[in-house]
């Protein structure tokens, strides 16, 4: 790996921290239990502490939303001065902030007032945003969105995330305006960065997964994983190349749409995980089953994820198609084993370093995530954490697996 490859974890703040005003506080009661989560908010010198024992050089965070705007017209100074405090402790330590602006949840009365699939959501977000990158001094990487298509199969299509709407047609109105505020973003944080005379990396973090037929002699099978691999994984980079958005559901006729996205990326950000097996099945929403098989035999995660290191080369392959540096912003295992997450880990830097003796051109790799946290639709059991969380007395405790990405950090640096 050459020298300036970016070792990292990758971190959200509402998975870490809770907070009061956001949407997903109230969605799961879990989290009415366990407002604070792993009480990151207060522990956060203690946990950043955790990435020096690491040896990272990058780290990437998100900022949470509720908390630095609780209501519609109130800035919260105190919380964006915590999140300029974690960037500056992190440059201190030679250590690079990638922050991301958007991950997953929302203000309350954003999500009511303004959700995604209504045009006023654009200026709202814009707002916020622009505080944020305004405030944040020193901070070169910016993901706008994390895996906007996620979002929308949450929460707009099985109305399992907030704010649990089950529309396609207002799904695509939604995908739209985030897009929107995609391209937006890439130009005011240039205009930012010009004046800091910084260069700026900016991209999302888009969840890409192997996609394959459940069998591959069955036609149907066979169609519907076209369709779903060319809308999951492939949609949003042709989108970035020709600023248009060709969405096409099972059964339904497709629908192209402009998006004023064309080129804006400075890398391209990869979250990879796993592969799904997809089935064509009448009585399924849109006829689609999904489900998870363990055909290499590297088993499946607590979260039921087939584990596939194979699938990670054949993402980064695609995603090379656009023609700028790529980076696995996210890539990890919930298990209670440690050694179970060695060998996830393991198998999946290989394929990382295979990708790059292929000529493709990834910069970085970003373990998910430092310790366990709350998992969207899993609560606090889906330990993906290179430390363990006690949750009742928050104490931190390393798994094996953190001393081995130190290792592996160290022996390629
Ligand atoms: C990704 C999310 C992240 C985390 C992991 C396990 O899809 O971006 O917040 O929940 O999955």
């Amino acid at each position: 790996m050459n020298k300036g490859f970016l070792w990292g974890v990758a971190t959200s703040a509402f998975q870490l921290e809770g907070s009061p005003h956001a949407d997903w506080a109230s969605w799961d009661t879990i989290l009415t239990e366990r407002p604070n989560v792993t009480s990151h908010y207060t522990l956060y010198k203690e946990d950043l502490n955790l990435l020096k024992d690491l040896g990272v050089n990058s780290y990437r965070f998100s900022v949470e939303w509720s908390r630095i705007q609780p209501r519609e017209n109130v800035w919260d100074d105190a919380s964006l001065a915590h999140y300029q405090e974690i960037v500056d402790i992190l440059l201190q330590n030679n250590i690079e902030p990638m922050v991301t602006i958007h991950h997953f949840t929302h203000p309350l009365w954003f999500i009511k007032k303004y959700p995604w699939h209504e045009d006023s959501s654009i200026e709202k977000f814009m707002r916020f945003a622009e505080k944020v990158v305004a405030t944040l001094k020193g901070v070169r990487y910016w993901i706008t969105f994390n895996e906007p298509y996620v979002l929308l199969l949450g929460g707009y299509l099985e109305g399992c995330m907030p704010p649990g709407i089950r529309d396609s047609s207002l799904a695509v109105r939604a995908l739209q305006n985030i897009l929107v505020c995609h391209g937006k973003a890439y130009d005011m944080i240039h205009a930012h960065a010009a004046n800091y005379g910084i260069t700026p990396m900016v991209s999302v973090a888009h969840n890409m997964a192997a996609l394959a037929p459940w069998k591959r002699y069955s036609p149907l099978d066979r169609l519907l994983a076209k369709i779903v691999k060319y809308f999951y994984n492939h949609s949003l980079l042709d989108a970035f190349l020709t600023g248009y958005l060709r969405v096409k559901f099972p059964f339904k006729n497709e629908i192209r749409i402009q998006v004023p996205i064309q080129n804006k990326l400075d890398f391209f950000g990869v979250n990879y995980y796993t592969r799904v097996h997809i089935r064509f099945n009448p009585f399924k929403k849109m006829c689609l089953e999904l489900r998870h098989m363990d055909i290499d035999g590297y088993g499946l995660t607590d979260m039921g994820w087939e584990v596939h290191p194979r699938g990670l080369e054949k993402v980064l392959r695609y995603a090379s198609k656009l023609k700028v540096p790529l980076i696995i912003t996210e890539n990890g295992i919930a298990t209670h084993d440690g050694q179970t997450k060695i060998k996830y880990m393991s198998r999946h830097v290989e394929a990382v370093e295979k990708s790059i003796r292929d000529g493709i051109d990834v910069r970085g790799y970003f373990y998910w995530t430092l310790i366990d946290n709350y998992e969207w639709l899993q609560g606090l059991d889906a330990r993906f954490g290179l430390y363990r969380v006690d949750f009742d007395t928050m104490e931190r405790k390393p798994t094996n697996a953190a001393a081995y990405y130190a290792y592996i950090i160290k022996s390629r640096s």
